[in-house]
């Protein structure tokens, strides 16, 4: 089995941390998000890896060929010259997928327990050309809604609606027969918009719906929604994974290398990584530190996702979906009231209200 992971974009959405590494390489509770994906096709059986690459490919080769020499896997690194968007990038790489019986096309930003096994069986049961995973949300407006019958034949595909139409989405996970590669051009397209409504129309496509959670966790809200989402199913399948402790309480990760002060009071859902300093009497709820970070004494951090190689002074007060990008550095005794922080910068005053500081 072969498998084609869309790696491209430029992940604006997850900025400040994207100015520092591609959105694919951004560590979801201690790993790149593309590897929870590559292990989880790994397991299913997939040994041939096409990654669609559109900008920062060295940084990716770079990183990524240790995990292929490690899983047994093959990765190829399709480039694009310009960013050919969700369908475009299958065309290219369609020197690799066109002999294949089947071939996966995967979103790089979803997180989830990966039904790449449960896919395959469909996918062979209906013997159309395509089937997309489907997930019920709240808000269906933000993604690719979908309408099929019980059967799961789909009879319609609506990128981005502006009017409510179902909660039933694309989650982002799709098996292929090489029949559709002749409904794409070598040109910039968008799956969702210009292949899969016309897939639907002609009675192609199927929904699988997927069991258990899921989340796109390309902004940070939703980042830090799918950390808990991650850790709990974590808890249930492999507690012994996670970090126990008098200082820690319910689901929390914290990397081997990583270092804890005494008096701590670090959870539920907080993320250490690795090379991570936590100084005493130090409170963090729901939130992730990525690594090489120091979180000196007695500060609180509450929603919040802390780039690498960031310096929190003592008494600090974090909260509300505060995003610090890599190596920032915040003074001692200082508020934050939510927003973005570009890398390298210094917080030298409290910001009170959410904002971009640059
Ligand atoms: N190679 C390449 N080239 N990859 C790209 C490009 C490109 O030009 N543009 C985007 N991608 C990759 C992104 O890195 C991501 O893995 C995937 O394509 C989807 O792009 P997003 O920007 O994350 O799309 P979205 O979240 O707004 O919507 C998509 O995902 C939803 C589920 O999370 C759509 O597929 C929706 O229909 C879907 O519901
Ligand atoms: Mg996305």
């Amino acid at each position: 089995m072969k498998a084609l992971i869309l790696v491209g974009g430029y992940g604006t959405r997850l900025r400040p941390l994207t100015l520092s590494r591609p959105k694919p390489l951004v560590e979801f509770c201690n790993k790149p998000m593309l590897y929870h994906q590559i292990q989880a096709l790994h397991e299913a059986g997939v040994t041939h890896i096409i990654l669609a690459v559109s900008y920062r490919a060295e940084m990716m080769e770079k990183e990524l060929s240790e995990l292929g020499n490690k899983l047994g896997i093959q990765i190829t690194y399709s480039l694009e010259e310009e960013p050919l968007g969700t369908g475009g990038p299958i065309a290219l790489a369609s020197q690799y997928l066109g002999d294949a019986d089947l071939f996966f096309v995967l979103n790089s930003d979803v997180i989830c327990d990966f039904p790449f096994k449960d896919m395959i069986q469909f996918h062979k049961n209906h013997g159309k050309e395509g089937t997309i995973v489907v997930t019920t949300v709240a808000e269906p407006s933000k993604y690719g809604v979908v309408i099929y019958d019980e059967v799961g034949r789909i009879g319609s595909f609506v990128e981005k609606p502006q009017e409510y139409v179902s909660n039933k989405i694309n989650a982002g996970m799709y098996i292929f027969s090489p029949g559709i590669l002749k409904r794409i051009q070598l040109q910039p397209t968008s799956i969702e918009k210009d292949v899969f409504p016309n897939m639907a129309q002609e009675g192609q496509l199927y929904a699988m719906e997927l069991k258990g959670y899921w989340m796109d966790i390309g902004q940070p809200k939703d980042f830090l929604t799918g950390m808990c989402l991650y850790l709990n199913s974590l808890s249930q399948k492999d507690k012994g994974s996670l970090t126990s402790g008098s200082q820690f309480v319910g689901n929390v990760l914290v990397h081997e290398t990583a270092k804890i002060g005494q008096n701590c009071r670090i959870g539920p859902n907080v993320v250490i990584g690795p090379k991570v300093t936590i100084e005493d009497g130090v409170r963090i709820h729901r939130s992730t530190i990525l690594g090489g970070s120091k979180i000196k004494a007695y500060s609180m951090l509450n929603d919040c996702i802390i780039g690498w190689n960031c310096d929190i002074g003592r008494w600090v007060r974090m909260e509300n979906v505060c995003v610090l990008g890599e190596d920032v550095n915040v003074k001692d005794e200082l508020y934050l009231n939510g927003g973005f922080v570009l890398p390298h910068k210094e917080i030298k005053t409290s910001v009170t209200e959410p904002q971009i500081i640059m």
